[in-house]
């Protein structure tokens, strides 16, 4: 196969599972215990602020003590050696509203769904990183004003971010690897066929088939901590 010059990634709920993260859709998965309706939409926040809140509160605790594992260094390090390569384009998309691409050192990441460290006034959008816990009735630290702090994650019915961004490099790449997603929440599931229709090769690298695995021409079954590392070691 010819060397690759464009890369976009998608990675997904998988790539954080060995670094102790829940997914959403396995044996055990966030949606099998909770109700994704009832948590994650606008509605959800609108009826019940203090339920939705506690919810990620929870899950950002939880973040706290995650580590970053071999896949996700291994994707940093594939960032590193390819500019250092002088191939052109590189996009890391990410699924995962965890900072573990961040902690292994990704730079040129995209956060489609948001990102859980990062809390939003719903009121004046100002935008910062916190770790600590939101309630309805803290103040945001710009408008000064209560009820308007939310995360900035991007719920079902919201807009993913970044897509002129997505759309734009899945035009050009020449390779498109999607790692550790079930493939079935659009639009991130749609993207491997925009990159077959632009003549990109792909690659599925996840534990076990999912819904879109027959959209991939070159597909490595197996936990991410292996088949990542093994795959950025293959590669040309
Ligand atoms: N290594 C690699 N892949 C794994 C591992 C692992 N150790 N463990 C699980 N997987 C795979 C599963 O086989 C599955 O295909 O990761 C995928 C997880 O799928 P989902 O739980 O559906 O997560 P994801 O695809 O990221 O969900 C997409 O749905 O609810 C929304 O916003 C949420 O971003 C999320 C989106």
């Amino acid at each position: 196969m010819a060397r690759s010059d464009r890369i976009v990634i998608l990675t997904g709920a998988g790539v954080s599972a060995e670094s102790g993260l829940g997914t959403f859709r396995d044996e055990g998965g966030l949606w099998a215990k909770f109700d994704p309706m009832k948590l994650a939409t606008p509605e959800a926040f609108a009826d019940d602020p203090e339920t939705v809140l506690g919810f990620y509160n929870a899950r950002r605790a939880n973040l706290s003590d995650a580590k970053a594992n071999a896949a996700h260094h291994a994707l940093a390090e594939l960032e590193q050696n390819w500019m250092m390569d002088g191939r052109s384009d590189f996009l890391l998309v990410t699924q995962n509203i965890d900072d573990l691409h961040e902690q292994a050192g990704s730079a040129s990441l995209l956060h489609m769904h948001g990102e859980l460290l990062r809390t939003r006034c719903s009121l004046c959008d100002h935008l910062f990183y916190d770790r600590e816990d939101m309630a309805i009735d803290r103040l945001c630290p710009a408008c000064t004003k209560a009820g308007g702090l939310r995360p900035h994650v991007v719920w079902f019915g919201e807009m993913p971010l970044g897509l002129d961004q997505i759309y734009a490099a899945l035009s050009r790449c020449d390779l498109f690897v999607a790692i550790g997603t079930s493939g079935t929440v659009y639009p991130a599931a749609g993207f491997v066929s925009e990159a077959r229709r632009n003549g990109a090769h792909t690659v599925e690298l996840t534990l076990e088939p999912g819904e879109i695995s027959d959209f991939f021409s070159e597909r490595h079954y197996g936990p991410a901590t292996e088949v990542v590392p093994e795959w950025v070691q293959g590669l040309g």
